[in-house]
């Protein structure tokens, strides 16, 4: 049964370009609350755990070095449908196949730079959320 929460990251390259409260603004106007919120900057061994999932991967050097290379906004967001709705609004992992209107279309530079992270799944999305909050952090 689907749950009514997700985790996202504001990306290093969305942070460094200033675009923090206009992804904010996008996430509120489609009905996403904000319960959980932290402005903070992984070290490299925090980003290889947080996507351990992936370590396997060609690109697990460079996701863990970028994600780890500047200030991220970490935020649990709750809407019923939460992550299958957030997944929709921040549209296709890759930029270039991202739908009109998405944030990732708006605000993604690349594959790699692509803006936001948004969980996957109800199950990841409660380990992410509590990678980064403790329950006095969430509201
Ligand atoms: P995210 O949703 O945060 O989850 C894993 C991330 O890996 C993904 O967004 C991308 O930013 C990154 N990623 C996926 N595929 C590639 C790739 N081919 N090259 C670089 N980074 C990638």
């Amino acid at each position: 049964m689907a749950t009514n929460r997700t985790f996202t990251m504001v990306k290093p390259d969305a942070v460094e370009s200033n675009y923090i409260g206009g992804i904010l603004k996008m996430i509120n106007d489609a009905g996403f609350k904000v319960v959980a919120l932290k402005f903070t900057r992984l070290t490299e061994a925090q980003a290889g755990a947080f996507y351990e999932v992936h370590k396997e991967r060609p690109f697990y050097g460079e996701l863990v070095g970028y994600m780890s290379s500047g200030p991220i906004v970490a935020a649990i967001l709750e809407k019923d449908n939460a992550v299958e709705d957030f997944r929709k609004l921040i549209g296709a992992t890759n930029p270039a196949n991202a739908d009109e209107g998405t944030i990732r279309k708006i605000y993604a530079k690349s594959i790699a730079a692509n803006a936001v992270h948004g969980s996957d799944s109800d199950d990841n999305a409660a380990i992410e959320g509590n990678f980064f909050f403790s329950n006095l952090e969430r509201f």
